[in-house]
């Protein structure tokens, strides 16, 4: 089912928007305020005064400039705020994939077909598990340090497990049992252009409707060999499930990898800037990790293999004699950046707020189908947190 037909997906776009014009009457109103503010402070000759103070301070050193304050601003707390919620459902997603394909993951053949694609996969899987959850528990735990309030989607913990050897029978934030997988991050990390100046780049071949973790032992049985090719329709049909988590991984965390360049060029705090800078580089790491492994399923030898259910083909991209396509080139090519008038710049792509923020990256997530049977009320907390995100302007 396309997420355009999901009643829910319906509910919460049109919730979105109606909070996204609220949201812009928000930022607006608050806007104002601030203006007004500056006029009044600069009659009275204050704000002059506090810009002195400021650079006296400022003189001091690092010290006094990279201290934290012991409260939070209301636009710091809800870029933490979303940051957490994004952290907990990636928390979710890596959790499933790691009980079933992680160095101690409980499905052999999903393990070993996953194995075709780097013998270390296993081992990836599981430590991208850990990165997730120690953000989504220190940004918690930070914003609960500064008396803010945490971000709890335990409610939303309704979604089914895969029934297969390894997974844990346990309600679920984020469904993996039926993706749609954009893979237009594939195209655009080999062009020079850029979304931020209105690219829309296609992937390489389309996912739809494919799962990326195994459903249940009599579609894939859990002891299978998987050789290299596949030689029965259930092993190719696992090792699709697999090229298809490959293919995911990358996308999940180069949505990380643009997130959090937009969540930090608002915060105020130099602290929380910290975190979103330091955080946000190993969701860059872990994007890069996954963008070569994805490229071996797409590679010689394993290219080429077909879903006998959904008929999802991984093509030989080498074959195309295209550097849009060609697998090795997973180093961003310089693209266009702030200015055409500028020289081509090697950057993470996208990082306007309309194109890589919060609200930008919960569609994202939600057009790849991983809320697939989410609540309305699950799309309204989730949208209410990015849309509270993007709207923060940095307080200097
Ligand atoms: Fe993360």
């Amino acid at each position: 089912m396309k997420e355009k037909n999901s009643p829910s997906a319906v509910l919460s776009q049109t919730n979105l928007s109606e909070a996204n014009q609220a949201s812009t009457e928000d930022v607006q109103r608050h806007w104002q305020g601030v203006v007004k503010r500056r006029s009044f402070l600069k009659g009275l000759g204050i704000a002059g005064a506090t810009l002195s103070a400021s650079a006296i301070l400022g003189a001091k050193g690092n010290a006094e400039t990279t201290r934290s304050s012991s409260t939070l601003s209301k636009g710091d707390a809800a870029l933490l705020r979303f940051a957490a919620a994004a952290e907990l459902i990636e928390a979710d997603l890596w959790q499933q994939y790691n009980e079933l394909g992680g160095v101690q993951g409980g499905n052999p053949a999903y393990i070993a077909a996953l194995s075709n694609l780097d013998g270390d996969m296993p081992q990836y899987i599981a430590d991208n598990t850990d990165d997730e959850l120690s953000h989504a528990a220190f940004l918690n735990a930070y914003l609960i340090s500064k008396g803010a309030e945490p971000v709890d989607l335990d409610a939303f913990r309704t979604l089914p497990s895969s029934q297969a050897t390894g997974a844990k029978n346990i309600g679920r934030l984020t469904n993996l049992l039926n993706l749609n997988v954009d893979l237009s991050w594939y195209t655009r990390y080999r062009s020079t252009r850029n979304p931020d100046f209105g690219a829309h780049l296609k992937g390489p071949f389309t996912i739809e409707n494919e799962p990326a973790i195994p459903l249940n032992d009599s579609d894939t049985p859990p002891n299978q060999a998987q050789p290299v090719p596949p030689a029965t329709p259930q092993q190719a049909r696992m090792q699709a499930i697999a090229n298809t988590a490959g293919f995911h991984f990358a996308f999940i965390e180069q949505g990380g990898a643009s997130l959090y360049p937009t969540l930090a060029f608002k915060a105020t705090d130099l602290e929380v800037l910290r975190i979103l800078i330091s955080i946000g580089g190993v969701e860059i790491d872990h994007f890069g990790l996954w963008h070569d492994k994805a490229g071996n399923a797409v590679a010689q030898p394993l290219a080429g293999v077909v879903d006998p259910k959904t008929g999802l083909t991984f093509p030989d991209l080498n074959a195309r004699n295209s550097e849009l396509d060609q697998t090795n080139l997973i180093l961003p090519e310089p693209c266009e950046f702030i200015s055409k008038n500028l020289p081509a710049c090697s950057v993470i792509r996208p990082t306007l707020t309309q194109n890589g923020g919060a609200v930008a990256t919960i569609k994202a997530f939600t057009d790849d189908l991983l809320f697939l049977g989410q609540s309305s009320a699950f799309f309204s907390v989730v949208n209410k947190l990015a849309i509270e995100a993007d709207s923060v302007r940095r307080g200097l």
